[in-house]
């Protein structure tokens, strides 16, 4: 298959653990034929994720593997690398996969493994990053896609988007807003990163010189 500007289209995996709105907007993306990424794989660490009936019915191949199964997170990682080697994936998406990811699988995907938080990182790392910000007053919050380093949450970014934060909201209100800016930059970002538009290099992500700057040289 390719996609835009007729290069391949990077066989991408979505890794999920609940219900898998972000990875539907990925789906969404990739049902287009000249987006640079195809999804050829939904894995859950959890069986009752509730997306992973969204990406059967959507046509997409599944895949479950539970971590209480094997005995350290390395173990886990080195089954789910399997599974997605028996699928020819070139890409990963950690998309609300509940799992800190092990040093050698994050070296292992090092460049080629992308993940979205609910924040503007680097602040708010962790969990419950809404009441949080509700919490310290920000008045701008949002999130996050970035390159999946060893370390929680944490990488060089790709995108952010940011919302705004207003009177009298509920860490429910928030996160609702902050979901909608996650649907739209999480495509977006995959298109960067699949597209070699951007890459990571180093610790930093790095832009691809474009046909003009190339011109321009
Ligand atoms: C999303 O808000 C995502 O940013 C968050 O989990 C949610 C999953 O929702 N991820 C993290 O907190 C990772 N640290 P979804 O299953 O509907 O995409």
């Amino acid at each position: 298959m390719t996609g835009r500007a007729g290069g391949p289209r990077r066989r991408t995996a979505i890794l999920i653990s609940g219900r898998g709105s972000n990875m539907e907007a990925l789906l969404r993306a990739m049902a287009a034929p000249d987006f640079p990424a195809e999804a050829v794989l939904v894995f859950s660490n959890r069986a009752e994720a509730g997306g992973l009936a969204t990406a059967r019915a959507a046509g997409i191949a599944t895949a479950t593997l539970s971590h209480r199964d094997y005995p350290s997170r390395e173990a886990f990682d080195r089954a789910v690398d399997a599974v997605l080697a028996g699928h020819g994936v070139e890409f990963v998406c950690l998309a609300g996969f509940m799992r800190v990811v092990s040093p050698w699988f994050c070296e292992r995907w090092l460049g080629r493994m992308i993940s979205i938080h609910p924040a503007l990182l680097p602040a708010f790392k962790g969990l419950d990053t809404h009441a949080r910000a509700l919490e310290a007053g920000v008045k701008l919050h949002g999130a996050t896609v970035h390159f999946v380093l060893p370390e929680l949450d944490g990488g060089p970014t790709i995108l952010q988007g940011s919302v705004p934060v207003h009177d009298g909201d509920t860490p429910d209100k928030l996160a609702a807003r902050v979901l909608e800016q996650e649907h739209v930059i999480y495509p977006r970002a995959l298109a960067l990163v699949a597209s070699g538009q951007v890459r990571l290099d180093g610790e930093r992500v790095v832009q691809a010189p474009t046909d003009e700057g190339a011109a321009d040289a």
